[in-house]
């Protein structure tokens, strides 16, 4: 279960308030109508503020730590290695966003269902039946296919999530389908920019995750997106076929002439070993302007928030691996914003 109830020890946990400001002013700023009412639970003697999940964005927007962007961003996260992250990564930055009060919207891409089982908990079953009709329930369920070729509204094919700010376009079965029929089409590649980005200007952020393999879908992904985030693991099978990986992207860039805004190598995974730590070392320096030299770590408390459909930091704030999320996707997100600079 998600967690459902924050003290303001928590939220202040959750927004490094402590960097910044005192207890003090959190209450404060409730008692004037400048965040939503906290409940009163009582505690012993004392009456303890406990807001619900769903205030937290807007609590995010007064006091969080990611600024909301005066243009839409469309972020790609791609890399063709497999288990690097890019879903965890995915999840984890657009929870973020949208636990900052920004709009964002999670497209998933991949057949395998990885970012839609991340966001969506799962209904429980029971017995066999139950399980086979929630099994046909979802196969009707109405995809990105119905929306771009059969006359689904978006509102058919986006569901929302436990955060009002954070929505989903699920991976359906039809994936499957759309890929195929892709294959056929004129300017395949301009799919999603023209047909699908620009009826989302509601949202702040719309980040695609992808899967692993090439396939027209990454295609429509990388043409429509502004910035790309290549998670990298710090590990040797990673290593050995970077470069080739990398070339598989930037061939295509070229070839379509696309203008990236940023492209970021994203260490993860790294180890304690000399060896993760070599690679790190290497990818530091042999990729200059494009790594980001903010590695997420290897944890168990990745898995375990994702159990959860949490992101890291609302899961343990305090855990290593809640500070690589918070100082890696502030350095991200001010790059991306334009304060500071990157090689696109
Ligand atoms: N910090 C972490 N350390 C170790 N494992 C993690 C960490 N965070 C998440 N994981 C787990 O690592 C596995 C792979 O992660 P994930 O699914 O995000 O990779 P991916 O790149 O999206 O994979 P695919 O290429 O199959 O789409 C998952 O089981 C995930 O829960
Ligand atoms: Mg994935």
């Amino acid at each position: 279960m998600e967690k459902q109830f924050w003290t303001s020890s928590e939220l202040h946990n959750l927004f490094l308030l402590n960097e910044k400001i005192s207890r003090q002013t959190l209450l404060n700023a409730e008692e004037r109508g400048e965040i939503p009412k906290a409940e009163r639970v009582p505690r012993g003697k004392i009456q303890v503020r406990q807001w619900k999940l769903e205030q937290i964005p807007e609590i995010g927007a007064r006091f969080g730590f990611l600024k909301k962007p005066k243009k839409q961003k469309v972020v790609c996260v791609y890399t063709p290695k497999g288990g690097v992250l890019k879903t965890t990564y995915s999840y984890n930055f657009a929870r973020m966003l949208a636990l900052n009060g920004l709009k964002t919207l999670i497209i998933g891409l991949d057949i395998q269902c990885s970012v839609t089982n991340y966001a969506l908990p799962r209904p429980k079953f029971e017995s066999l039946e139950e399980f086979e009709s929630l099994k046909k329930q979802n196969l009707r369920r109405l995809g990105l296919y119905h929306y771009l070729f059969e006359k689904a509204s978006l509102d058919d094919v986006i569901q929302h999530t436990t955060l009002p700010t954070l929505d989903i376009i699920p991976e359906t079965p039809d994936l499957n389908v759309l890929e195929k029929k892709l294959r056929l089409e004129p300017r395949r590649e301009y799919l999603f920019k023209d047909k699908l980005i620009s009826e989302l200007s509601d949202y702040d952020v719309i980040i695609f995750d992808n899967s692993p393999s090439w396939n027209q879908l990454v295609e429509c992904a990388l043409t429509a997106s502004k910035t790309i985030i290549s998670p990298i693991g710090c590990d040797i099978e990673t290593y050995e076929a970077l470069e080739t990986n990398l070339s598989i992207v930037f061939e295509f860039q070229d070839v379509m002439k696309l203008e990236w805004d940023n492209f970021f190598l994203i260490p993860t995974l790294l180890e304690k070993t000399n060896l993760s730590q070599q690679i790190y070392g290497v990818y530091v320096n042999s990729y200059g302007n494009k790594i980001v030299p903010i590695p997420i770590r290897r944890s168990v408390k990745g898995q375990e928030a994702r159990v959860l459909y949490l992101s890291v930091i609302e899961y343990e704030p305090k855990s290593t691996l809640a500070q690589d999320y918070y100082e890696l996707i502030r350095d991200l997100w001010s790059k991306i914003l334009g304060e500071t600079t990157n090689g696109a």
